[in-house]
């Protein structure tokens, strides 16, 4: 399919990869230039403008920051879309913000589904994200070539534009609790002058354990925290869980949103979630 991707970030450059891998003709556009760039030796066409990149393009996927950005980029090449083209709005945007996307879309006929992704840096690169989809299946259909390259795994939430997007929130809740969790144990260990890997250690192959333990353990042991998922994302992912949820729905959100905003404020909204551990045992 001649698909086009806006926002090659840590998702949309692997997600760009995994479709020239399967030989879709992929053209990339991104705010910074420098950035698409490197996405040509791998053969994509880097587009000079969101409208340019689009233009004959049969899926769309737009994969920038956030709501803003996507409503920046949409007013752009909405109307560069060709009647048929299927838009696949990826990043998290909760699901009042699809709503307004969904807005956007409404106005000038495009046709939008909610798609969402699990799945961080490694597996956009290797086409292993799960896609959560919400919107008309006939457009699901359409695009289904399209999310067999970018993911192993689709999830169909429901036909309601928002649904898939209430969907990544929950999953996000999930992924902030554990790696806030993983970190206070490791930080209590030290705390408690105990070898922190004796953590890792302990809860291996147990009914607790997850490999994402492991994997984020380790980076936290190690202080490695080039981002795969950026402290900022989210961050920015919580503030939207609390926004949809309310003030009533408990006190853990919070707790945990805190925990985000102030690695953010030391400096470290731009590192990988790992970077909370230094959160802990202050
Ligand atoms: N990383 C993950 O593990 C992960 C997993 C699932 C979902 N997500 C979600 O996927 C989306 C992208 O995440 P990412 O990790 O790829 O982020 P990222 O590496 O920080 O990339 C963000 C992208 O958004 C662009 N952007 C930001 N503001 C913009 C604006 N106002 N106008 C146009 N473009 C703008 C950036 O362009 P520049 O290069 O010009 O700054 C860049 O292409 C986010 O919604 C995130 O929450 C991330």
């Amino acid at each position: 399919m001649k698909v086009a991707v806006l926002g090659t970030g840590t998702m949309g450059s692997g997600m760009a990869r995994s479709l020239l891998r399967d030989g879709h003709d992929v053209t990339v556009w991104n705010r910074t230039p420098g950035r698409a760039a490197a996405l040509a030796s791998d053969g994509a066409i880097v587009a000079d403008s969101a409208s340019g990149a689009v233009r004959g393009a049969d899926v769309v996927i737009t994969m920038v920051f956030d709501l803003d950005a996507v409503v920046t980029v949409a007013r752009e090449f909405v109307p560069a879309l060709k009647p048929d083209a299927v838009w696949l709005q990826s990043a998290t945007v909760g699901p009042e913000g699809i709503r307004s996307i969904a807005e956007l879309a409404a106005a000038s006929g495009a046709q939008l589904v909610d798609a969402p992704v699990v799945g961080t840096k490694r597996p956009a690169e290797e086409g292993k994200l799960v896609v959560l989809v919400a919107g008309p299946q006939p457009l699901i259909d359409r695009a289904q070539p399209v999310l067999e390259s970018i993911g192993s795994k689709t999830v169909v939430a429901g036909a309601t534009l928002g649904q898939a997007s209430s969907l990544k929130l929950a999953c996000n809740a999930w992924v902030a609790t554990i790696t806030a969790g993983i970190a206070q144990s490791l930080a209590m260990c030290v705390t408690l002058g105990v070898e922190p890997a004796l953590f890792l250690q302990a809860i291996d192959g147990g009914p607790s354990d997850t490999p994402y333990a492991h994997i984020k353990g380790a980076l936290m042991l190690a202080a490695d925290y080039e981002p795969q998922f950026a402290v900022d994302a989210l961050a920015k992912d919580l503030r939207l869980m609390i926004d949809v949820v309310g003030p009533g729905f408990g006190t853990l959100l919070p707790a945990l949103s805190h925990v985000f905003e102030s690695a953010s404020d030391s400096g470290r909204g731009g590192q990988d979630v790992a970077a909370i551990y230094g959160e802990f045992g202050k």
